[in-house]
């Protein structure tokens, strides 16, 4: 499929892997990964859609000006994180770090953006320095999560679909603010963002919002039609912190209204903890989670694949970006 007697530096490719692993001699110049991904472009394709995830590793990749330099010429439309949760910089119209949310915790399992109008289709995550310990970031097949997921759970949100709630304060508090949500200052500008995405929304006394949005929670992916699952319900709900954070944060915050954020079903009926509890499992079942290399570049299908984060300690930089 992907010839590569051109490419010499092309050591090894692990096409029935998860993820398929292309690997070059280490030190690769970028650029060559560029060439050689442009002249093989839809062999990688269909890996990447049989796969969900191609990892280039032992390319130089050794910092933010070579990742875009190089994520430029590997994609084109570029999107921002408007609507994102999750706290992180922009550094340039097409690249983020990734998260900046507290070290120590991990970030559970979502498909990027899943609970927003648009999410991105396709995201470049490349490890500009590795952590001293811990900072993978696992990687989970959707396809493999719908299968394993209680068949009456699955069909209930195809059915219902699922309600994201969120309460973003409006300069200080908890979590993010309404002006990083939207990357913008201007309220007329975050309702307009929220009308475009279908996205209820609420200005409170305090200068918060309080936002509402319905979605699917289980896909078609566009291409392959394949059923993925395609929801971040747990990461939203208390519960997945453990059963004594959720009662000392209902404790604080009194009603699950007030929650920083919260999930529902569809029909706006609660999702019982246990139900929490078991996505969380399965998904710790499921994830593959290998360390991060310096240079490493991974391609992932956002819709087929969900990513997270370990706890890391020591300096990590991975930068992000995303394909519409
Ligand atoms: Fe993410």
């Amino acid at each position: 499929m992907l010839k590569t007697d051109k490419y010499p530096c092309v050591k090894e490719i692990e096409a029935n892997k998860f993820p398929a692993v292309i690997h070059f001699e280490a030190g690769t110049p970028a650029s060559t990964l560029v060439d050689f991904f442009n002249e093989f472009r839809s062999g990688i394709e269909t890996l990447l859609l049989k796969s969900g995830a191609v990892l280039f590793s032992g390319v130089d990749i050794s910092s933010r000006d070579i990742f875009e330099a190089t994520v430029s010429r590997m994609g084109d439309d570029f999107i921002n994180y408007a609507d994102g949760n999750s706290p992180r910089t922009k550094l340039s119209d097409k690249v983020y770090t990734s998260t900046e949310f507290d070290p120590a915790q991990s970030i559970t399992m979502h498909n990027e953006l899943s609970y927003s109008a648009k999410w991105p289709s396709r995201i470049f995550f490349s490890c500009i320095q590795p952590s001293e310990t811990g900072g993978e970031t696992p990687l989970a097949d959707g396809r493999l999560v719908l299968k394993h997921m209680d068949a009456g759970l699955v069909e209930k949100i195809r059915q219902e679909g699922v309600i994201y709630y969120r309460n973003l304060h409006g300069g200080e508090g908890f979590g993010p603010s309404w002006q990083d949500t939207f990357e913008t200052n201007s309220r007329e500008a975050a309702e307009a963002f929220c009308r475009e995405a279908a996205i209820d929304f609420v200005w409170k006394d305090d200068g918060g919002l309080r936002l509402i949005q319905k979605r699917k929670g289980i896909l078609e992916h566009p291409v392959t039609g394949e059923l993925v699952w395609f929801n971040q319900v747990d990461q939203f709900h208390p519960y997945h912190l453990g059963q004594q954070t959720y009662e000392v944060m209902m404790d604080m915050y009194g009603s699950t209204d007030a929650l920083p954020t919260y999930a529902s079903f569809g029909d706006g009926s609660s999702i019982p903890n246990e139900v929490i509890a078991s996505i969380k499992e399965i998904f710790n079942n499921i994830e593959v989670v290998r360390p991060w290399e310096k240079g490493d570049l991974v391609l992932v299908d956002n819709v087929l694949v969900s990513h997270g984060r370990k706890p890391f300690t020591g300096a990590r930089q991975i930068l992000v970006s995303m394909l519409a």
